[in-house]
C-alpha cells in the first residue's frame, strides 16, 4: 500500500508536470496528407511540405503528396518567423512554417508572408540526363560510385526535396550512404550497394562544377573522427531490405528514420556519416541541436546528427551563429 501510495502521486506529479510542459510550448497543427485535416498534432511549429520518397530511381508513392504535420525538437531554431516558400516561376508553394494554433489550416496558410524561391540550375553527368547537360532542382547532386574497385564514377544531377524538411539539413556535405534515395541516380538493385554510393549536395548555380566538399585528405584526417554505425533498412510492400552492419568514418553520425503506415514505404532507417564543407552554410532553420522530429498524417519521421567532437560542435555552432540575425525574430 505504502508502495502504491507514493507511486501513485509521483505519477500524479508526473501528469501536471507533463501538461503545464506541453501546453507552454507546443502548437497545435493539422496532420494529414492532402488538404482536409481531420486530425491533430502537437510541436514546436505547423508546417506543410511535400512528401515524395525515392529508393534510387524509383519514387515510392504514385505522385508527390502534400503533407501537414508538426515539426519539433532541438535541431530546429526557436523563434522562426512564419512563413511560406514559393517558387517565383510556378507559383507553387514548396513549404510552410508557422507557429500559432492550427496556421497550417485552411485559408490561414493565404496570411502567412510569401517568400519567393527559385530552382536553381544545376550540371548534369550520367546516363539520367539523356541528352541535357543542365537540369533544375531545389539542389545539386555530386554522386561518386565507389561500386567499380579502382574506378570512381561520378554522376552529377538534380535533386528535388523528397521528405519534409531534413534533406535541407545535408546542404554542402557529403555522406555515405545517402540519406534519402532521391540523393543519388543509381538503380541499386543489391541494397549493400549503399555503402559504395558518396553523395554530396550543395545549393547554389552550378554548385556541382566540383566535388561540394574540397576539404584535402590531411584535412579530412582532422576532421572525420567519428566512427559510427553504417545501415540502412527499408520496408516496401511487406519486404524488407537490409544492409549489413558496418562502421564508417565522419565529421558527423547521421540517422534518419520513419514509419508510414500508408504508402510504399513503409520504415525506413538510414545510418551513415557526413562531413560538411569547411566554409558551411545551414539552412536558418536549423540550430545546433541533435535532433528533429516531424508528425504529419501516416507519417512518423526523425533525423539525428551526432559529433562526440568539440571542434566540429564549435565549427556547426559558428555557422548557425552566422544565421541568426537574419532569420529570427526580435524577442
Ligand atoms: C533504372 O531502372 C528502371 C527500371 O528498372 C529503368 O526504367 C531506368 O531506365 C533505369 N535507370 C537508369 C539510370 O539506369
Ligand atoms: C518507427 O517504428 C519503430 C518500430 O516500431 C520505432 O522504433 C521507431 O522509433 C519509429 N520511428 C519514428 C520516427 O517514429
Amino acid at each position: 500500500i505504502e508502495m502504491s501510495l507514493s507511486h501513485g502521486r509521483f505519477l500524479f506529479f508526473s501528469l501536471v508536470l507533463l501538461s503545464i510542459s506541453s501546453s507552454s510550448l507546443a502548437v497545435i497543427c493539422d496532420s494529414c496528407e492532402g488538404e482536409d485535416c481531420l486530425a491533430d498534432c502537437e510541436g514546436d511549429y505547423c508546417i506543410q511540405t511535400t512528401f515524395n520518397p525515392k529508393w534510387g530511381q524509383r519514387s515510392l508513392i504514385d505522385s508527390k503528396k502534400r503533407v501537414k504535420g508538426c515539426l519539433k525538437n532541438d535541431m530546429i531554431v526557436k523563434g522562426l518567423k512564419p512563413r511560406c516558400d514559393q517558387y517565383s516561376k510556378s507559383g507553387k508553394t514548396e513549404f510552410c512554417i508557422c507557429n500559432t494554433k492550427k496556421c497550417t489550416s485552411g485559408q490561414k496558410l493565404d496570411k502567412l508572408k510569401t517568400e519567393k524561391i527559385e530552382k536553381i540550375t544545376c550540371e548534369c553527368v550520367g546516363a539520367h540526363c539523356k541528352d541535357r547537360n543542365t537540369c533544375e532542382g531545389d539542389v545539386c547532386t555530386y554522386v561518386v560510385d565507389y561500386r567499380i574497385p579502382k574506378k570512381k564514377t561520378i554522376t552529377k544531377g538534380c535533386m528535388d526535396l523528397s521528405i519534409p524538411v531534413f534533406e535541407r539539413r545535408m546542404i554542402g556535405s557529403c555522406m555515405v550512404p545517402p540519406l534519402t534515395g532521391a540523393m543519388h541516380h543509381e538503380n541499386i538493385t543489391n541494397v549493400n550497394d549503399l555503402f559504395k554510393i558518396e553523395s554530396c549536395i550543395c545549393a547554389t548555380e552550378k554548385c556541382n562544377k566540383k566535388k561540394p566538399v574540397t576539404t584535402s585528405e590531411r584535412e579530412l584526417k582532422k576532421i572525420e573522427t567519428e566512427k559510427c554505425d553504417f545501415e540502412v533498412i527499408g520496408v516496401t510492400g511487406g519486404k524488407t531490405m537490409r544492409t549489413l552492419k558496418k562502421k564508417c568514418t565522419g565529421e558527423f553520425c547521421y540517422r534518419l528514420n520513419f514509419n508510414s503506415t500508408k504508402g510504399k514505404m513503409e520504415h525506413y532507417d538510414v545510418k551513415g556519416c557526413v562531413t560538411f564543407n569547411n566554409e558551411g552554410a545551414i539552412d536558418p532553420i536549423f540550430s545546433s541541436g541533435n535532433c528533429a522530429e516531424f508528425t504529419g498524417g501516416e507519417l512518423d519521421m526523425k533525423m539525428c546528427l551526432k559529433s562526440e567532437n568539440d571542434e566540429a560542435m564549435e565549427r556547426l555552432e559558428a555557422v548557425v551563429k552566422n544565421n541568426e540575425d537574419e532569420s529570427v525574430e526580435a524577442t
